[in-house]
C-alpha cells in the first residue's frame, strides 16, 4: 500500500469563562423556567464571557492547553485556523490576533465562518494544508462569544446559547492509506443558502452597519437537523470507508441533547457511545465540538487510536460531519 500523509490530531484543550449562567438566573430576565429549558433542552447552564474578554482571549486560552498536551509550543505553529461568528473585529481575522497574542512566527492565519459547522470546515481546510505538507503544527479552533449576539428580550433563542472554545493541534504523520491509519478519514461538507432565514444574524457590516441580533426558527431548524446531520454521517462514514456502527465515539455539535440523541438513534450509535456537555455549557456553535472532544479526552473516555465521529449543523444552513482516528 502506498504511504499517504494524515492529518493526526496530536493535542486537545478547551477553554470555558467563569461565569456561570444557570437557568434559574436567565427565568429572571424572560418569562421561561429551569425545567422548561432542560426538558427542551437538556441544558443546565453557560458560560457567559466577561466584557473585556473577546473571542480571541478564550481561543488563546484553548490553544494553550491544546499545544501543552501536543507537547509543542508556539513557536512551532504555522497555521491557525479558527472557527468563529463572533470575531473581535471585523478584520483582521481572530486568527491573526491569536497568532499575535501567542507570539507564533510568522505563518498562515486566517478565520472559517461556517457559524455552528464552523469547526468541522475548519479542520477540513487544515487537512488540505496538513496533509499535503504544507504546516507542520496547526492549530484549529472553535471560538464564540455567542452570548453577545442574543436578544435577551427573545426567550426562544437568548436560553440557548453559551461562550467558549475549543481548540486541537494538528500535525502531518504518515499512515498505510488503511482506515487503521491515525488521522482525518473522510468529510462530508454541505451548505443550503435558501434556507438563511431559518437561523442568521439580523445585521452586518455591508448592510445595516450594526452587529446585529441572533434569529432562529428552532423548530424549523430543529426539524432539518436530524435528516441532514445523518446524511452527511453516512457520507463522511463512506468517505472515510467505514461503517458508522464501527465508530467508538460520537461527538456532536452541541445544541439540544433531543437532536444528539435523535441523530445517534438515526444512525444506529449507541447511547453510552455519545459524548454530551450540552448541559454544562449550551450551545457554543463552532466551540462545541472541540469543547466536548477535550472534555471526553480529559475524563479518560476518548483514547488514541479510537475512531470518533464528529457532526454539526448551523446557520446558512451549513452541516457537516467528520471521522478520524485520534
Ligand atoms: O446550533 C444551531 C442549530 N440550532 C439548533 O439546533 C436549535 C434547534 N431547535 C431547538 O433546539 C428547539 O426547536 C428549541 C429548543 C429552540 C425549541 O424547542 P421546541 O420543542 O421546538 O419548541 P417550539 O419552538 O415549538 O416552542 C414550543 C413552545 C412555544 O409556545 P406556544 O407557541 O406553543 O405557546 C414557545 O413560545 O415553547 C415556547 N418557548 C418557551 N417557553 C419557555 C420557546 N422558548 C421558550 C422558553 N421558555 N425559553
Amino acid at each position: 500500500m502506498t504511504k499517504v500523509l494524515r492529518s493526526v490530531v496530536t493535542g486537545v484543550g478547551g477553554y470555558l469563562p467563569e461565569n456561570v449562567v444557570t437557568n434559574a438566573e436567565l427565568a429572571k430576565v424572560v418569562e421561561t423556567s429551569d425545567e422548561w429549558i432542560r426538558e427542551r433542552t437538556g441544558i443546565r447552564e453557560r458560560r457567559k464571557a466577561a466584557d473585556d474578554e473577546a473571542a480571541s482571549d478564550l481561543a488563546v486560552a484553548a490553544a494553550r492547553r491544546a499545544l501543552e498536551a501536543a507537547g509543542r509550543t508556539a513557536l512551532d505553529v504555522d497555521l491557525i485556523v479558527v472557527a468563529t461568528t463572533t470575531p473581535d473585529l471585523t478584520f483582521p481575522a481572530t486568527a491573526t490576533i491569536v497568532q499575535r497574542k501567542l507570539g507564533c512566527p510568522v505563518g498562515v492565519a486566517f478565520d472559517v465562518q461556517a457559524v455552528c459547522s464552523g469547526f468541522v470546515y475548519a479542520l477540513s481546510v487544515a487537512d488540505g494544508f496538513v496533509a499535503r505538507g504544507r504546516a507542520k503544527c496547526a492549530l484549529v479552533i472553535g471560538a464564540e462569544t455567542m452570548t453577545r449576539l442574543m436578544d435577551w428580550t427573545d426567550r426562544g433563542t437568548c436560553v440557548l446559547f453559551g461562550d467558549g472554545a475549543g481548540a486541537v493541534v494538528l500535525e502531518p504523520q504518515e499512515g498505510e492509506g488503511e482506515v487503521t491509519d491515525r488521522g482525518l478519514l473522510g468529510f462530508a461538507l454541505r451548505a443550503d443558502g435558501t434556507k438563511q432565514d431559518l437561523l442568521y444574524v439580523d445585521g452586518g457590516p455591508s448592510t445595516t452597519g450594526t452587529r446585529g441580533f441572533l434569529r432562529m426558527q428552532g423548530n424549523q431548524v430543529f426539524r432539518h437537523a436530524v435528516v441532514n446531520i445523518s446524511e452527511a454521517i453516512h457520507a463522511a462514514a463512506e468517505d472515510a470507508g467505514v461503517p458508522v456502527e464501527s465508530v467508538d465515539w460520537f461527538i456532536p455539535h452541541q445544541a439540544n441533547q433531543r437532536i444528539l440523541e435523535g441523530v445517534a438513534k438515526r444512525v444506529g450509535i449507541a447511547e453510552e457511545k455519545v459524548i454530551s456537555t450540552v448541559a454544562q455549557h449550551a450551545n457554543t456553535s463552532a466551540a462545541s465540538i472541540p469543547l466536548a472532544l477535550d472534555q471526553g479526552v480529559r475524563d479518560g473516555r476518548v483514547k488514541p487510536g479510537e475512531l470518533l465521529l464528529l457532526e454539526a449543523m448551523g446557520g446558512g444552513l451549513t452541516w457537516g460531519a467528520c471521522v478520524l482516528r485520534l
